[in-house]
């Protein structure tokens, strides 16, 4: 009863931000990503009837703690799915994520895991179902089923069942790439399910970001079909723009930047308006991912290096969906 998967992290050009749902994880809006070949888990999960309780190893370093109730919980549901719920695992992952601070990754660490998890149980699931049982161990997750652009379509249904991920275009229709920032920042203090909660309970902003993402959305699909490239970071820009101002408009008020942040975020612009297209986009912490064509790839990740505050900077293309090793 043992099985290997590995998946890729993603990152939202269209943001997941706020749950109707809590305990489920269902979101209050659709959000779109890219999946990444350069940031991934590879997570190996045995069952055996003789274990008493599950473990957990990260990169070499036993796991206890919150992290591992995580892991424990999403396998209860694992086991309540397979209708085997004394059975108990060895949970092995490697995360290939650069180690620096906000690089850690649930996405593809819940997906690696789902996948392996339930192969490893023997539950016979297709990528669908998959998504759905991977949206409740960390939200963003369920879209790194998919390699390419990917879509988590919010639903309606109070039990869940029809909130999960579909693909757009594999990776390989768009050779669109992604430097990941790495900032000599602080750890962020308010994880995204906090912050997303206190966003949705008290922003007065709130309200105006449900309202414009669909548009946004809309939008962003038809430029991702025609390679728009323009089109779609433009889009994607805005979109992180609006997510972050909600923080802003909340009760206590937050923010995920540092000053670091914004000086990229201003490199970026500048080389914009230099004729490079490239935009920016942050999830729930300091770092900046930089999106751009593969002919500036070398003028992108030079002119990054060189910003003030940069400790590194990671280049990666669209990667795949799950594969099972
Ligand atoms: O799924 P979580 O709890 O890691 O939340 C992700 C939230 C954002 O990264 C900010 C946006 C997104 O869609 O990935």
């Amino acid at each position: 009863m043992k099985a290997t998967a590995k998946a890729h992290t993603n990152i939202a050009l269209i943001k997941y931000w706020g749950k109707r749902d809590e305990e489920k994880i269902l979101p209050m809006n659709n959000s779109l990503s890219l999946t990444l070949d350069g940031f991934y888990t590879t997570t190996t999960v045995t069952f055996k009837e003789e274990l008493e309780e599950d473990s957990f190893v990260l990169n070499e370093q036993v796991v206890t703690g919150e992290a591992f109730n995580r892991v424990t919980n999403f396998l209860n549901l694992i086991r309540q799915l397979a209708g085997k719920s004394d059975l108990y695992a060895n949970v092995y992952s490697l995360n290939a994520v650069p180690t620096a601070a906000g690089f850690a990754s649930s996405a593809s660490g819940f997906a690696a895991l789902a996948a392996a998890a339930t192969r490893a149980i023997g539950l016979n699931v297709n990528e669908q179902e998959l998504s759905k049982i991977t949206r409740q161990g960390s939200g963003s997750a369920c879209r790194s089923i998919y390699g390419g652009f990917s879509e988590w379509v919010k639903g309606e249904e109070t039990d869940g069942s029809d909130s999960y991920a579909v693909p757009i275009v594999p990776a390989d229709y768009w050779d669109v790439r992604v430097a990941a920032v790495v900032l000599n920042a602080e750890e962020k203090g308010i994880s995204s399910r906090v912050g997303m909660k206190r966003t949705v309970d008290t922003s007065v902003f709130y309200q105006g970001w449900l309202d414009s993402v669909s548009n946004d959305l809309q939008a962003i699909k038809i430029g991702i079909q025609e390679r728009d490239f323009e089109k779609v970071g433009q889009i994607a820009e805005a979109n992180c723009l609006k997510m972050h101002a909600t923080t802003l408009g909340a009760n206590p008020p937050f923010t995920y930047w540092q000053d670091t942040t914004l000086n990229i975020m201003q490199t970026v612009q500048k080389m914009r308006e230099t004729g490079i297209p490239v935009y920016f986009t942050i999830d729930a912490g300091p770092n900046v991912k930089v999106l751009y064509l593969p002919e500036h790839e070398e003028l992108v990740e030079q002119t990054l290096k060189q910003a003030d505050g940069v400790t590194d900077v990671i280049l990666s293309r669209a990667g795949g969906g799950i594969a099972y090793l």
